[in-house]
């Protein structure tokens, strides 16, 4: 693009654009960084410059740039008929076969076997409250409409979704709704209740059961989880931790809710999070790897016993009291079908969990010694480098934040597109990365690391 048509169309952005999490004053200085084109792990920009996609998007493009059979399904499916709602019992093929599709993906003793489309994670995790909250009252426990989640937990940003989030900054400008309680998280590296994992009896789950008990039982529908916490910081949660909790939920006839919007589809190694623990949910929410990005889509899978409940229990004649425009949109069931193909062709869940565990191995290795990283962790394509001052879980400088958006700022200069979230250096490639280009990132990784210091 000439360099006169950029700049008219980078000053069009500031004047009318607004940009997620982009503080508009600086935003009206810098300007946008406009994006052309992308191919594989590589985004490019309008100044001619090649990236490194490190964060596949946003934990997203699972499937790389560039996919052409995605876009030849969509155009194919839009030629026959783009769009027509799903309400009432109009349907789709391609939505039909999506949800099929899922099914046989999904571990087969949980039964998850109903779901629903929307268009992002955001509004799957509306959906799965809706559905908790009907249920509830399906059975004659109206007054069970609380919904549980975890502290550094990210769940979305509308309104019930935001309020389930628990990470303060998003709360800084827009209250949280008071049907949303917190409770602890196992967030092993900064243990709030100062333990080791090696000796520690759980008291993060003793925590949620505590909060159920103040909060009363019978008030609680549900609570949320991501079967590996994403951008509160890549945590991971240790081994038993899901089972002790998932008692815990049944024995207070408290649903379980997983958000697998980050985990679902490949992104730790196996198709959905929850293989990784011994627990299941009875709602599950998905989205981003879903399509890898190339058309919006996201929904909500839940239990036999959950839909035959809200069947079974309902007043007769009452609707599913739920419909957003483009729920089970066909073009982007259309998407998320061919996404899906390549997935499965290419073996990419095999992939994230191999060259994961090679990235992580480079990542461990080479900065074992550094003095200002004190975890290096992560499941299949999503980890995180933790920085504190040495021997301790202080942010490096005294100053949060700072290091890791230094370090962060490193990596872009040398073309690779990592996130500073919190106090560390988070990396989430697409699932198509090769070894060869892993050793790539992971080489740029340690040379910022090694030449950036704190100030
Ligand atoms: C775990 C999790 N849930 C929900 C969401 C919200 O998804 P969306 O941005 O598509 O609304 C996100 C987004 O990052 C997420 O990471």
């Amino acid at each position: 693009m000439p360099r006169a048509d950029l700049d008219a169309l980078c000053d069009l952005d500031r004047a009318h654009l607004i940009h997620p999490i982009t503080e508009f004053r600086k935003h009206e200085t810098k300007g946008p960084r406009v994006v052309v084109g992308g191919e594989g792990i590589h985004v490019e920009l309008a100044d001619g410059r090649r990236l490194i996609d490190g964060l596949s998007g946003l934990f997203n493009i699972n499937v790389g740039h560039g996919r052409r059979e995605i876009a030849d399904a969509v155009a194919q499916q839009m030629h026959e008929f783009a769009y027509y709602p799903a309400f009432w019992d109009f349907s789709s093929e391609s939505a039909i076969r999506l949800a099929e599709r899922i099914v046989g993906l999904l571990p087969e003793d949980r039964r998850l076997r109903h779901l629903l489309f929307t268009t992002g994670g955001s509004d799957a995790n509306e959906a799965a409250f809706r559905v908790v909250r009907m249920y509830q009252a399906a059975r004659g426990r109206p007054e069970r409409s609380k919904i549980l989640s975890r502290r550094h937990a990210f769940h979305g940003i509308t309104r019930a979704a935001g309020s389930a989030t628990r990470i303060p900054a998003y709360h800084a400008l827009a209250s949280v709704d008071p049907a949303h309680v917190e409770c602890a998280a196992p967030y092993c590296f900064r243990c709030e209740f100062g333990e080791e994992p090696s000796s520690c009896d759980m008291p993060c789950v003793a925590d949620v059961e505590q909060t159920i008990e103040r909060e009363g039982a019978d008030t609680i529908a549900a609570m949320i989880v991501e079967p590996v916490m994403g951008t509160g910081g890549i945590i991971l949660p240790p081994p038993g931790y899901f089972a002790r909790l998932q008692e815990v939920c049944r024995r207070h006839e408290i649903l379980l809710i997983f958000d697998e919007v980050i985990t679902g589809f490949g992104r730790t190694g196996a198709w959905f999070g929850m293989e990784h623990w011994d627990a299941r949910p009875d709602v599950m929410a998905f989205a981003k790897g879903i399509t890898s990005g190339y058309l919006p889509l996201g929904g909500i899978a839940f239990t036999d016993h959950v839909y035959e409940t809200i069947r079974d229990q309902s007043p007769r004649g009452l609707p599913f009291m739920f419909g957003l425009t483009y729920n089970n949109h066909p073009s982007c069931c259309a998407a998320a079908l061919a996404n899906l193909d390549i997935v499965e062709r290419e073996g990419l869940v095999t992939n994230a969990r191999v060259v994961g565990d090679h990235l992580r191995k480079r990542l461990s290795e080479g900065l074992a010694s550094h003095p200002l990283v004190a975890d290096v962790r992560g499941i299949g394509m999503m980890l995180a480098i933790e920085c504190a001052e040495p021997g301790s879980k202080e942010p490096v400088g005294g100053k949060p934040m700072a290091f890791p958006a230094q370090v962060a700022a490193r990596c872009y200069e040398r073309d690779l597109i990592v996130r500073a979230l919190w106090e560390n250096v988070a990396l989430a490639p697409p699932l198509c990365t090769t070894q060869a280009e892993a050793d790539q990132i992971a080489d740029i990784v340690l040379h910022a690391f090694q030449s950036t210091h704190p100030g």
